[in-house]
């Protein structure tokens, strides 16, 4: 794109700084008055002809891009200016009937959410701030906070160009954190005379999931004996179902030394990009002597059980991620003894369509140097152990459980200076909403580690963190997970299983520790004394427990506020039992059963935005624009 659309997007950023907009805080009537004002000024069409017709390639301002729907008719890409608070979206439109809507709400639903609407009475069209109310109704945003900046008609489609601050202080729109962010996006295939005529139920409609606000990562030097392996599915034809989990099995060169994995990068077949949604490398456990060559969909019944031996994450990649660079000071070692030559791919493909035939041969590229860097990196399990133990009533719409690194497990098994945590992984199971890992000093909640409040089990990447968080002897890490279990019938207990639940944060750093896991679960005792409380409050206590697994016991809990109560205060103050470990096997010497909870003061104050901007900055109603007349 030329300067012009540059100064563009930079010009129009008259609305004061954040700084001046949350200085000013209008009082409740006053915000009624001037939404009123709006309102009035909003029968005012202002015209704003963004038409150009020219169709010279623009120049790409947008490190960022997704496909939105599953054929990929609708593309996002985006960029994000730190400085200037704004985030500057393209949508190309790659065939155009009577409009589309954009925009983003909680976890991707139609109601409550936030959108620009594109859209056509058959003469005009029109764009605007909207949102939709609690039964998805579309409402005309009475503060217009994306602002249209240009709509280009061409070769490969419409091309709408438009910004918004990130920071919007208005409550209609989505707040965007540095978190999974789900995108919605809906066509309109017919025209519709006003905004409030489209009905949200009618339309073809779908959502994407990304990390909006990526941190802002410079490319750091890499070896000049920089060299690569492709990890990539062997011309598969990907099912005609809608979700599938690739297994496959590469081996390393013989006699492959010790490198450093220091980035690496999706590889995605032309085509598929819209059908690729996430990619994983793990290496299988070196104790594994032979693994089968194995090629098919990872719950296949012919998969080998010993595939369940490869779990240690080399590399992830998910929708929308970028290229993954280790700090300069620091590589992933893989090859050489004690390491297995043998690495298994997992790639989830995505297809609602159910097409058929589709190959694919798309993985990941790790770029590795033989120039050892200083430090290894390591990977360290956070959060909870897999066992049942741990559990979720049924019914519940954000319940908590939380694992503990404790103090006296940094202590034992951290070097003195700490180590540096720089990027993380958060993973449940299908219930799983929020995660989030936060470092205590001294009882103290000093940093959050990392946090996703709109957490997706569907949707995990390996994210860089904006700033490096060192840990030392002595601190404490706690995870925390939130889960909804409105449509099970029964508890959700930890386990392996996808029906069971996880709580983990993989995180990345370095130097590498032996400390591989540091984990917790409550005291197994304490449970089966909540038991037998519940059993005989309830009157159900036959004395017949101590046969029956931690899972049957929890499946004959009568449920109510009272069983439910009981055990979140059990989880909240009853001792652990702490997995301080080196590898799965093996524990740090020490005591570790029955351990007290670590007392934390919550030391940090949320930082949420309260103040509302002056509505009618922006002139509230839609932007008049001119897509050159055609519209089909
Ligand atoms: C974002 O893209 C717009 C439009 O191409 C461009 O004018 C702007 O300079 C870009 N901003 C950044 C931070 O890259
Ligand atoms: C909106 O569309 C849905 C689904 O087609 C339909 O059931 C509903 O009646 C429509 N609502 C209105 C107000 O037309
Ligand atoms: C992000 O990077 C840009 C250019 O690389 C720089 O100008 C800007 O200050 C950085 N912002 C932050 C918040 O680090
Ligand atoms: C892997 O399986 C696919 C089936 O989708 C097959 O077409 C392909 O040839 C197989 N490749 C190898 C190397 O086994
Ligand atoms: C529990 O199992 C053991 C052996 O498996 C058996 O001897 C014992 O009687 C059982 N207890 C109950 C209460 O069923
Ligand atoms: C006791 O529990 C065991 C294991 O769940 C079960 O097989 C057995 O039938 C139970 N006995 C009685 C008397 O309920
Ligand atoms: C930690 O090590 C102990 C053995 O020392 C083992 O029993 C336990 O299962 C390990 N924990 C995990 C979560 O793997």
């Amino acid at each position: 794109m030329t300067t012009e659309s540059q100064s563009l997007c930079t010009r129009s950023m008259q609305a004061p700084s954040s700084h001046h907009r949350r200085a000013w805080c209008p009082s409740f009537k006053l915000r009624e008055v001037a939404s009123m004002y709006c309102t009035m000024v909003a029968i005012f069409f202002i015209i704003l002809v963004a038409a150009l017709q020219g169709t010279a390639p623009s120049e790409n301002h947008f490190p960022y891009k997704v496909p939105l729907d599953p054929e990929g008719i609708l593309e996002l890409s985006w960029n994000i200016s730190y400085t200037e608070e704004v985030i500057c979206f393209q949508l190309l439109i790659k065939e155009l009937k009577y409009g589309v809507i954009f925009g983003m709400s909680d976890r991707g639903e139609f109601d409550n959410a936030d959108l620009v609407v594109l859209w056509s009475d058959g003469k005009n069209s029109y764009f605007g701030d909207a949102w939709t109310d609690a039964k998805g109704q579309i409402h005309l945003d009475s503060q217009q906070d994306y602002q249209l900046l240009k709509a280009q008609k061409t070769f490969g489609g419409l091309l709408l160009l438009f910004k918004r601050p990130i920071s919007t202080h208005d409550p209609k729109d989505y707040l965007i954190e540095d978190d999974t962010v789900h995108l919605v996006y809906g066509f309109l295939d017919e025209p519709f005379p006003s905004l409030e005529a489209i009905n949200t139920s009618a339309i073809q409609k779908g959502l994407q999931r990304v990390q909006l606000l990526k941190p802002n990562i410079s490319k750091p030097t890499l070896p000049p004996d920089l060299e690569d392996m492709e990890i990539t599915a062997p011309d598969i034809i990907i099912p005609n179902q809608e979700t599938t989990y690739w297994c496959y099995i590469k081996e390393l060169p013989d006699h492959f030394s010790r490198h450093h994995i220091v980035m690496y990068e999706p590889i995605i077949t032309k085509g598929n990009e819209a059908l690729v949604h996430h990619m994983e490398v793990f290496q299988c456990a070196a104790e594994i002597e032979k693994v089968p060559h194995f090629n098919g969909t990872c719950d296949s019944k012919m998969k080998p059980e010993k595939l369940n031996h490869c779990r240690h994450v080399l590399a992830a990649w998910a929708l929308g991620a970028k290229p993954f660079y280790y700090p300069e000071e620091a590589g992933l070692p893989f090859g050489g003894p004690g390491s297995s030559k043998y690495l298994r791919l997992e790639v989830h493909y995505h297809n609602p369509l159910e097409l058929k035939g589709v190959h694919d041969s798309s993985g990941l590229r790790l770029y590795y140097t033989s120039m050892l860097r200083p430090f290894d990196a390591g990977i360290m399990e956070l959060g909870l152990v897999y066992t049942p133990v741990m559990a979720i009533p049924p019914k519940e719409t954000d319940f908590i459980l939380t694992g503990y690194c404790t103090d006296k497990c940094t202590k034992l098994a951290l070097p003195q200076s700490g180590i540096h945590i720089f990027a993380s992984q958060l993973h449940t199971h299908l219930t799983g909403r929020k995660v989030i890992t936060v470092l205590a000093r001294e009882g103290r909640v000093t940093e959050i580690v990392n946090r996703d409040n709109h957490y997706s089990p569907h949707f995990q990447e390996i994210r860089k963190l904006k700033k490096i968080v060192t840990v030392l002897p002595g601190d404490v890490l706690i995870t925390s997970c939130t889960y909804n279990t409105e449509d099970r019938k029964l508890a959700t207990v930890g386990g392996f299983s996808i029906t069971e639940e996880m709580c983990v944060n993989y995180i990345h750093y370095y130097p590498q520790t032996q400390l591989e896991l540091c984990k917790s679960a409550v005291d197994p005792g304490y449970l089966q004394k909540y038991f037998h409380l519940i059993n005989s409050f309830n009157n159900e206590d036959n004395g017949n427990y101590s046969n029956s697994s931690v899972k049957e016991q929890f499946a004959s809990v009568s449920w109510n506020s009272f069983s439910r109560d009981v055990l979140k205060s059990l989880y909240d103050f009853a001792p652990i039992s702490m997995h301080c470990n080196k590898s799965s096997a093996i524990r740090f010497p020490g005591e570790w059963e029955r351990q007290p909870l670590p007392k934390i003061k919550m030391g940090l104050k949320e930082v949420t935005p309260q103040c509302q901007t002056i509505p009618g900055l922006s002139p509230a109603s839609p932007a008049l624009v001119n897509i050159d007349g055609k519209k089909g």
